[in-house]
């Protein structure tokens, strides 16, 4: 006879969306069998039994913004991270699901094309969970009428863009996503800054001959994000189709954001780490240092900024805090940030610094250890909201007996991990810098488990998941509310 568990965790304090309390934990196979008060385990047999020492007890964190091997889109660099680097990365960082980008580009007709080359990049390659986000670079007849399949291969929802050339949709095109997502229940992101005024501002700095990194910033002012939040808002409004606006940085714009969800209207928020822990004094560094923070929208002005944010996911106003993991090597001139050092411009172009930074490995940590949420908001924002939001949970972002995948987290209690400054080499991805460097990190997750098998062990051998491990997870409606109104969209006569 075999044990009745194959792991039991006691001892921790577990957290979920909802409620926190002294419970142990029984795993068999890749499930949740048991969530029971502390101590009703202490009988059972289990082939592992992990001791959390008072430490908490989590869902596996889920990353709902994460871009990997992805072609050169924007015309700079292409992202460092392959499916294999960019999930160990983020296992070695508690991270158990990730929903990265499937893009297309303006030049295809079609999106189906486009998941099953990004499946075949995923595929035997990843440690962790995954699913994918389709971003829709040219919504044709042809894409548009695809989205149906999209659902029925798993696929619930989308991504487009305000801004970036390369991409960037006008008012019709994103009124003609809208309406056909709101028929497939798919949920729709907008990067929302408005690209004309990017580029007008651009155009300001250059006459000034002003190259300088920490001119990224100036090229994207906030004026620019908060008009097309507004107007993507308005747009999602008239369609009454749901959209989650990504990457807020502005105060002003997560504004726009809450006044609509008083209204009763369907508008989701995230922001990322870049928003809580980095300011306009990150891009304003000696020679091409500040390079290494650029990323759209950029850092803002002050902490002041920094804390409304964090005020925005304190009140609810933001849904989920994802990492925008777009990773870029900073010493590299062929597909990096040093791509914009050229003969033309020996000093780099701003305009030339590919857009992102890397954060799937550090998001947890950071904002766990920052000290400044509720746990039970922390799983919310980082695990369990994401999971909701595009149709995961409760097998991820939960740990309910018998319907959550046994994915899980297990922190320092007090004083068992002594702060330490956070090094790139301490990191897992495929970078050689991180945005972060230097920060204390009073956290880490100590174990991390995802079906079942430890695949975390931060004390002992580090990394023990395995390539291939990761599998396709097919996703199904968003949990969070949708459409007002039931029924076809009609013309307002
Ligand atoms: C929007 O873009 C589409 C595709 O390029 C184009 O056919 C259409 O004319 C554009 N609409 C406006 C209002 O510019
Ligand atoms: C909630 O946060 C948002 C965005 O940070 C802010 O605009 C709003 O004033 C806050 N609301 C309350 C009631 O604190
Ligand atoms: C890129 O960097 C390498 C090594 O530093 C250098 O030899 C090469 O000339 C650079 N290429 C360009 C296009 O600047």
């Amino acid at each position: 006879m075999g044990a009745e568990y194959d792991v039991i965790i006691v001892n921790g304090v577990v957290v979920t969306d909802t409620e926190l309390g002294e419970y142990d934990v029984a795993i068999k196979g890749e499930k949740i069998i048991k969530v029971v008060p502390r101590g009703q385990l202490k009988d059972a047999s289990a082939t592992r039994t992990i001791d959390a020492e008072g430490g908490y007890v989590m869902p596996g964190g889920v990353d709902a913004h994460v871009h990997l091997q992805e072609p050169p889109l924007f015309g700079m660099g292409s992202t460092a991270d392959t499916y294999e680097t960019g999930s160990r990365s983020a296992v070695c960082g508690g991270t158990t699901t990730m929903v990265t980008f499937a893009p297309q580009k303006k030049s295809e007709d079609t999106l189906l094309d486009t998941l099953k080359a990004t499946h075949e990049k995923a595929k035997d390659n990843c440690y962790i969970d995954y699913s994918f986000h389709l971003l829709v670079g040219n919504p044709s007849e042809r894409a548009l009428s695809e989205f149906k399949t999209l659902r029925d291969e798993g696929i619930s929802s989308l991504k487009i863009y305000m801004t970036y050339e390369a991409l960037q949709l006008n008012d019709s095109q994103i009124l003609d996503v809208l309406l056909e997502a709101r028929r497939n229940q798919i949920t729709t992101m907008v990067h929302a800054e408005n690209g004309q005024v990017i580029d007008w501002m651009t155009a300001q700095l250059e006459k000034r001959k002003l190259f300088a990194p920490k001119y990224h910033g100036t090229s994207h002012p906030p004026m620019a994000e908060i008009e097309a939040t507004y107007r993507a808002i308005s747009l999602s409004e008239f369609i009454d189709s749901p959209i989650l606006i990504v990457h807020v940085s502005t105060p002003a714009a997560a504004k726009h954001i809450k006044e609509a969800q008083d209204r009763g209207i369907p508008i989701y928020a995230e922001t990322c780490p870049q928003y809580l822990f980095l300011t306009k004094k990150d891009l304003d560094q000696p020679g091409f240092e500040g390079a290494k923070c650029v990323c759209s929208p950029p850092p803002r002005e002050s902490e002041a900024d920094c804390d409304v944010i964090w005020d925005g996911i304190a009140n609810g106003t933001f849904t989920i805090l994802s990492s925008d993991h777009c990773p870029f090597r900073f010493d590299d001139n062929v597909t990096g940030k040093k791509t914009c050092i050229t003969d033309e411009y020996p000093q780099g172009h701003f305009k030339y610094i590919p857009n992102g930074i890397a954060g799937i490995e550090t998001r947890l940590s950071l904002a766990l250890g920052a000290d400044r949420l509720d746990v039970k908001k922390f799983v919310e924002v980082t695990s369990a909201n994401p999971a909701k939001l595009y149709g995961l949970w409760p097998k991820k972002g939960a740990l309910i007996e018998g319907e959550s995948d046994a994915d899980i987290n297990i922190w320092y209690p007090p004083g068992k991990m002594q702060d330490f400054a956070l090094t790139n080499d301490l990191l897992h991805h495929d970078v050689d810098y991180t945005a972060f460097e230097g920060r204390t990190m009073k956290q880490w997750p100590r174990y991390t488990l995802l079906r079942g098998k430890v695949v975390w062990d931060k004390d002992g051998k580090g990394l023990l998941g395995e390539k291939g491990y990761g599998r396709f997870v097919k996703r199904g409606p968003s949990m969070l509310a949708g459409p007002r109104y039931a029924g076809e969209w009609e013309i307002p006569l």
